[in-house]
């Protein structure tokens, strides 16, 4: 699978965007090592505080099914934007060095690394 199509697998999963809220709705196709994508839309929530990421239904689901190593993931909104910090820490866990694919509604996209966008990430050697 290729950039576009894990962009196409993004646009695809914001369709499933639950968002009443903030009405701001976003997917996310995220490929591991193994070569499986796993997608992911925002989940919002009557109490606010509760709503979900994309990025972090995403990324659950995999490491729940034991994929643990990212390779990269494709984000899609109206307005083509990077992951909020919560969602890079999150990601950068199981892909420190993953490409962000951050897409718009119509396909345009961008790459970065998470390295470039979550410099000086908490890490398990900071628990020391
Ligand atoms: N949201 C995401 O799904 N990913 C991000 O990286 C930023 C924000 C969602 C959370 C909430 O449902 C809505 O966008 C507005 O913040």
């Amino acid at each position: 699978m290729d950039d576009k199509d894990l962009v196409r697998a993004a646009l695809e999963a914001r369709e499933k965007a639950y968002a009443p809220y903030s009405e701001y709705r976003v997917g996310a196709a995220l490929i591991t090592r193994s070569g499986r994508v796993y997608t992911g839309a925002n989940v919002e929530n009557a109490s606010y505080g509760l709503s979900v990421c994309a990025e972090r239904v995403a990324a659950f689901k995999a490491v729940s099914e034991g994929d643990r190593e990212f390779e990269a993931i494709a984000v899609a909104t109206g307005n083509g934007v990077l992951p909020c910090g919560a969602c890079r820490q999150v990601l950068a866990e199981f892909g420190p060095d993953m490409r962000v694919i951050v897409a718009d509604s119509e396909g345009n996209m961008r790459t970065y690394r998470l390295s470039e966008l979550l410099p000086g990430r908490f890490t398990r050697a900071d628990l020391r």
